[in-house]
């Protein structure tokens, strides 16, 4: 087996998918460990789970810096001396220079609360009921330039119910994050997770589309 997986995780806020991965290397499904999570947001609840599990924390305030080119220079600077293999953007609420995605090109994930490529950016819940969709879900995918617009590795799906509000609908697929993300995650520290050419490849074989979660077996 390879030696674990450095995983930096950038939050802002609540931090529930940060809680999936920290559970998903400690009981081993991950061959990894969170060496570092950095919010951009002061006194976050994600900072708070981070510390109970005794991981080291840091918080680089965006409000403090100039502009988003300074700020991002900063950051890439505080996560290369966390020497990471694998950046996961965990609900982290800020669009990214190019140069800053480039940087991390190939070892950057993002969980994003829809099925891309519907519903790039925010409120996609909502957006979802609006367009009187009838299913919803998550996706997990590779960062490029492109604003959630990279390679789509793994997809979740529910049904929309007609009790359905924006607030249930982000809860219930936010359960279902917390299955995919640590699961791609786990797939990227076991080497079998790769983008190559833009192109995602696991286990050696190009993916054409996204994978499906109800399409895999997994013990999770
Ligand atoms: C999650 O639903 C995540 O997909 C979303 O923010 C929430 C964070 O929850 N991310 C984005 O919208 C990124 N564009 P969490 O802090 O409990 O993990």
């Amino acid at each position: 087996m390879n030696s674990p997986c450095r995983l930096v995780v950038l939050i802002s806020g609540y931090g529930s998918n940060l809680q999936a991965i920290i559970d998903a290397c400690a009981n081993k499904t991950i061959n990894g460990q969170v060496v570092a999570v950095i919010s951009n947001r002061p006194d976050t609840l994600g900072l708070q789970r981070a510390q109970q599990a005794g991981i080291t924390t840091k918080t680089l305030d965006h409000t403090k810096f100039p502009d988003r080119e300074t700020f991002d220079r900063a950051l890439k600077e505080l996560i290369d001396s966390f020497s990471p293999d694998a950046l996961l953007l965990a609900g982290f609420m800020r669009i990214l220079t190019t140069e800053f995605t480039r940087h991390y090109a190939g070892r950057m994930l993002n969980i994003h609360p829809s099925r891309l490529p519907k519903y790039r950016g925010l409120h996609t819940h909502q957006r979802a009921l609006e367009a009187d969709d009838k299913k919803h879900g998550a996706s997990v995918h590779f960062v490029t330039d492109e604003l959630d617009g990279g390679p789509v590795i793994l997809q979740s799906k529910l049904i929309i119910k007609p009790e359905h509000t924006a607030e249930s609908l982000a809860a219930d697929v936010l359960k279902q994050e917390h299955v995919i993300y640590p699961l791609a995650v786990k797939w990227f520290c076991d080497s079998k997770l790769v983008l190559n050419n833009n192109q995602v490849f696991l286990s050696g074989k190009k993916l054409n589309k996204p994978l499906q979660l109800d399409d895999i077996e997994t013990d999770f």
